[in-house]
């Protein structure tokens, strides 16, 4: 089945993914089909459970462009080692379109992950020097852990997106009770069954 980039409300975005223990073809496949998603939605990163696969890897191409496929980065059971300072700025997500607020995130972060060659890697990333990278990566970690920027924009970005935060679960479970998106306990069980 082809896979494809689920919306809040979907119970992948709320699952803490399971470490990655074998980098095979499959996972490559996986990894290719993923990066054309995000360049059809015009995203720079995504996590593995934006497409209802609860493991722990995410991608990233900061350009969005993808001609560019020296900045194709592949991040597998990443670690964020160490954390310092805050910076604050707008962040947005693939899997609530159209969605925007600000969010404080570590200013400096150290991570640690496993390339598609089962290469291990580390970045020390600071958003003096590049804001969208530090952000991002701190995003996309986030999510394999069923956490969501929602969760942390600023209380008062909190306060003014909630309507819209609920406009788009209101969508979803109409999605679902029309029939174009499985019920939610088929959904789950296929998380927690997952690859059967
Ligand atoms: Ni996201």
């Amino acid at each position: 089945m082809a896979l494809e980039i689920v919306k809040y409300g979907h119970p992948a975005l709320r699952h803490k993914s399971a470490p990655i223990q074998e980098i095979d073809a499959n996972l490559r496949k996986v990894v290719a089909e993923m990066f054309e998603l995000m360049y059809a939605a015009n995203g720079i990163g995504m996590a593995a459970n934006q497409v209802a696969i609860p493991l722990r890897f995410f991608i990233l191409n900061l350009s969005g462009e993808p001609e560019e496929k020296e900045e194709e980065l592949v991040f597998i059971n990443p670690v964020i080692l160490n954390r310092k300072g805050t910076c604050e700025g707008d962040e947005g997500c693939l899997s609530f379109p159209g969605l925007y607020g600000p969010v404080k995130r570590s200013g400096e972060v150290i991570i640690e992950a496993f390339d598609l060659e089962g290469q291990c890697f580390e970045f020390k990333l600071s958003a003096k020097e590049d804001d969208l990278a530090v952000r991002a990566v701190q995003h996309e970690t986030d999510h394999l852990d069923g956490v969501l920027f929602i969760d942390r924009l600023t209380e008062a970005a909190k306060r003014a997106k909630q309507p819209d935060i609920e406009e788009h679960e209101r969508l979803f479970l109409a999605r679902q009770a029309a029939g174009e998106i499985e019920p939610m306990d088929v959904l789950k069980r296929k998380l927690a069954t997952w690859p059967n």
